[in-house]
Order: C-alpha cells, then structure tokens, then sequence
C-alpha cells in the first residue's frame, strides 16, 4: 500500500509548485489537484515551450501519468475547455489523460459575477480576488445549495442552473447594483451563458469519475500519487491572513477533504517556498518592499500574475511566515525556487522575527493587520550567474550559505533547488 505525497505552496502561492510537479510527475503514477480552481495558474517550462495551467493539474505534459482534477477542486467549464485547447495546440491530449471528480463544484457565470459585485462592495478593502467566482461558488457548496459536475447528467440541470442563478442575481441586487453593471471576460451575462453551456457540452464528454474511489484504489495497488496544492498556505482561509485570502484549505489539511484520502495515507510533504516573498492582491505582507531591490525581484523574477498579469508584490524572506507553514502542513522537506532572481544582490535581508506593540516575537499573530515590524538579518549575496549549474556542490559558497541558514532556521532539510523556469534547471540534493 503506498502513501499519498503532497506538493503545496509555503507562501502567498506562485511560489513555482507547477514547474516542481512537472519536474517530479516523471516518479509519479498520478498527480491529483485538491482544491482552489481558475484563480491558480502554474507555469511549466520545457523544450521551449512556455505554459501555464489554471486547472488541469501540472503532470499533464506527461502522456503517460493519469492526471485528477478532485472534488475539491472548482471547475470552470469555459476556462477548462480553453485548457484543452491550449494543451491541444502543443501537441497534448488531456482527453486521453485527464480525469474528473462527479463531486467537484462547477463555477456558473453568475458566481463570477457575484465575485465582481462582492469586491466591487469592499471598496479599498477589496481582498484583490482573481474574479473567477471562487469565493461565491465555495460559498454555495458550503451552503449545500452548489452545483456539481455530477449534476450535469441530471434531467432537471437547467432547473438547477436557473435556481442557482436567480439567487446570485438576486444577491447582486442586494449590494445595490445593477446586473448589466458587471462583464465576464468582457461579455454580457448572457453571451457568457452560451459559451458556458457550450462547454459543458464538451465537458459532458470528458472522463467523470467517483475520484476518491479510484485514488484510495490506486494507492491500494501500490501505484504512486502527488498531490498538487493551489495558492499558499498564507492564503489558506484558515490559517492566512483572513480576510484577504482564498476560501478553501490549501494546506496539507486539504488534501484529506479534497481527494478523499484519510490522514493516516499522507506521505511526504514537499512544501515549496522562493528565496524570497512575492504577494499578489491586498492583503499585510510584513517584508514587502517598496523600493529599488523591490523592482528588481519583480523585474528579475517576471513577478506579474499568471493568471491576471497583475504586478506582484515582493519582498524578502519571511521566516516566521514560513516556519508557521511549515508547522501546519508538516512539511518534511522544503523546495526553494527562484534562487537564481537574488544573483544581482550584493545584500540580501532574511526577516527573522517580528516586533509588535514593543514586542518580539516568532509567531504569526492573529491579526496580521496591526502593524508588524519585521526584525532582519543581513546576509552577503554571491553575485555570481547560477544559471545551468546542474551540481549543488558546484553553487557559489555564499549561496549554499543562505540556504543552509533557512535550513536552520525552519530545521528542515531542503531537497530541491530550482534555478530557472526551466524543468531541466533543478538540483534535486536528496532521495525524495
Ligand atoms: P505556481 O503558481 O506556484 O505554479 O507559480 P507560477 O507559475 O504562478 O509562478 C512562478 C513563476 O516563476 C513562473 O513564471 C515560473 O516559470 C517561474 N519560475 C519557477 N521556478 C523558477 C526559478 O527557479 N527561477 C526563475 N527565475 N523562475 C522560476
Ligand atoms: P497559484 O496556485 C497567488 C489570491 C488573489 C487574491 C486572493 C483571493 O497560482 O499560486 P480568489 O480569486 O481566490 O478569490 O483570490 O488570493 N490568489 C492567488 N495569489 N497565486 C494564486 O494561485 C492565487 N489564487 C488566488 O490574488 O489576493
Ligand atoms: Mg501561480
């Protein structure tokens, strides 16, 4: 009987989990998403090749690994079927290797409005939302009134739909706006209606499964499965900075609701973290830097949104961020990306601890509002191009310096470097 491994975000997401799945789906029978939706996009990089998925998990490049979107997970016909599209037009099949759970939560266009009219009432306390109607569609399953790709089979669908669908309506008049007021993807609600009905056509024809059946079954014959975290754990709608976060369980935690896979079935833990911070809507953000070594992590790094194209913020390291992540995911081995993006600095600042109201402390506190003044160490950069070095040993000594710091300061062993957006630039240092 195997375990399940897990792969998941250690920061406010982007932190490179598309490029690692791809790199490991090779030792992997099965990769599987547990949550989140369209407001993910996971680069993967290869052959020249540049792309990024938002809700197929990140393995599918590989023909021959079977890929599971879980019940966790929300599915956005429109936005999927896009995705095949996109994975067609380079040579890809995800008909042939992609499968998907009868209980994950469908996104109707009204849930995308709603999500326009909800952040539209916030005003400048607007969480920043991708607007692809995650919030208000785990609303409705959390309210037992969602719709479920199961459901499309049902004789009565467009009832349910048209239910559904007067509620958010009647909601979005509630907060005081006009219906018209709102796009999706620049349509009218109705001219999205028809391509959302369209792509459950197409969607209708795709492998729909029972997918805690078939992983809880797979593990049982020994194959081997990864699971695939969205955003990051400072955005889990439990333990992130809340309200500005997302509204499922990205941490470990998720994994268990998400797939259907008991606790006691959990393997390894890769989370993955930059060697620095990147944040991208509203939101506290403790090391955020507003200055010169700000744009240059955001211009070396290509720190714009894969999904919206939006600006991320940065800033650097954040080790009591991270040492909570990794103490609610049970992390057992850290992965750091973007390592490359620091080569130009001649200092590099780790914030070790926070002082709040005159006090020092290592914790996360509760409102992560109140003002945190991130206490720093300072640290001499290599200053030296790492690009295609394939060796650990062979990394500037500064540079192996700086990572068995944070080795030391979250006492986990990191067994993954990345170097490049590249699949081929990593340096795997341990058995995994
Ligand atoms: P994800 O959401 O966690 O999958 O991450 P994203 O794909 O949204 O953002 C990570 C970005 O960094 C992508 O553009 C990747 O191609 C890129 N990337 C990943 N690893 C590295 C790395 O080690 N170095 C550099 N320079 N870029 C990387
Ligand atoms: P990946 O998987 C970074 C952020 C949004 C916003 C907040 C809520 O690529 O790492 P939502 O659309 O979920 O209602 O937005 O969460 N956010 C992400 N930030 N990476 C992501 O995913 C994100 N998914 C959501 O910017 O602040
Ligand atoms: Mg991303």
């Amino acid at each position: 009987m195997s375990k399940i491994d897990v792969l998941l975000g250690l920061q406010w997401g982007d932190e490179g989990k598309g490029k690692v799945v791809d790199v490991l789906a090779p030792r992997y029978d099965i990769i599987a998403r547990f949550q989140g939706g369209p407001n993910a996009g996971h680069t993967l990089e290869f052959e020249g090749i540049k792309h990024v998925l938002h809700i197929i998990p990140s393995g599918i490049c590989h023909r021959d690994k079977i890929n599971v979107i879980g019940n966790g997970v929300l599915v956005e016909p429109v936005i999927l079927r896009k995705e095949f599209a996109a994975l067609e037009s380079i040579g890809f099949e995800p008909r042939t290797n992609l499968y998907i759970s009868r209980k994950a939560h469908l996104i109707l266009p009204t849930h995308r409005l709603l999500d326009a009219a909800n952040e539209a009432s916030k005003a400048e306390r607007k969480i920043g939302s991708t607007l692809k109607g995650i919030g208000p569609a785990y609303t409705d399953k959390v309210a037992r009134v969602g719709v479920r790709v199961g459901d499309i089979a049902r004789s009565d669908f467009k009832a349910v739909y048209e239910k559904a669908k007067e509620s958010h309506l009647n909601l979005i008049r509630s907060l005081g706006y006009d219906v018209d007021a709102f796009r999706v993807e620049d349509k009218t609600l109705s001219e999205y209606e028809r391509q959302w009905f369209e792509a459950l056509d197409f969607l209708k024809g795709l492998k729909v499964i029972d997918s805690e059946y078939y992983l809880n079954e797979a593990l049982d014959k020994g194959l081997k499965i990864l699971a695939e975290g969205a955003q990051g754990s400072m955005l889990d709608i439990d333990f992130g900075s809340y309200p500005f976060v997302t509204s499922s369980n990205t941490i470990t935690a998720g994994v268990c609701s998400g797939l259907g896979i008991a606790p006691s079935r959990v393997g390894k833990v890769f989370g993955i973290c930059k060697a620095y911070c990147t944040r991208v809507g509203s939101g506290p953000f403790p090391t955020e830097l507003f200055d010169a070594d700000g744009e240059e992590l955001r211009q070396k790094g290509r720190e714009f949104g894969s999904t919206t194209g939006r600006p991320r913020r940065c800033g650097w390291l954040d080790i009591p961020a991270l040492r909570y992540a990794c103490m609610l995911n049970g992390v057992t081995h850290l992965m750091l990306m973007k390592i490359d993006v620091m080569n130009g600095f001649s200092r590099i600042k780790v914030c070790d601890s926070y002082e709040i109201n005159g006090k020092r402390t290592m914790n996360v506190p509760y409102d992560m509002e109140e003002s945190i003044s991130p206490l720093y160490s300072d640290y001499d950069g290599w200053l030296q191009d790492v690009g295609g070095v394939g060796d650990y040993e062979a990394l500037p000594q500064r540079m192996k310096d700086y990572i068995a710091m944070i080795e030391q300061k979250t006492g986990l062993p990191v067994a993954l470097v990345s170097t490049s957006p590249d699949r081929k630039d990593t340096i795997i240092r341990t058995e995994l």
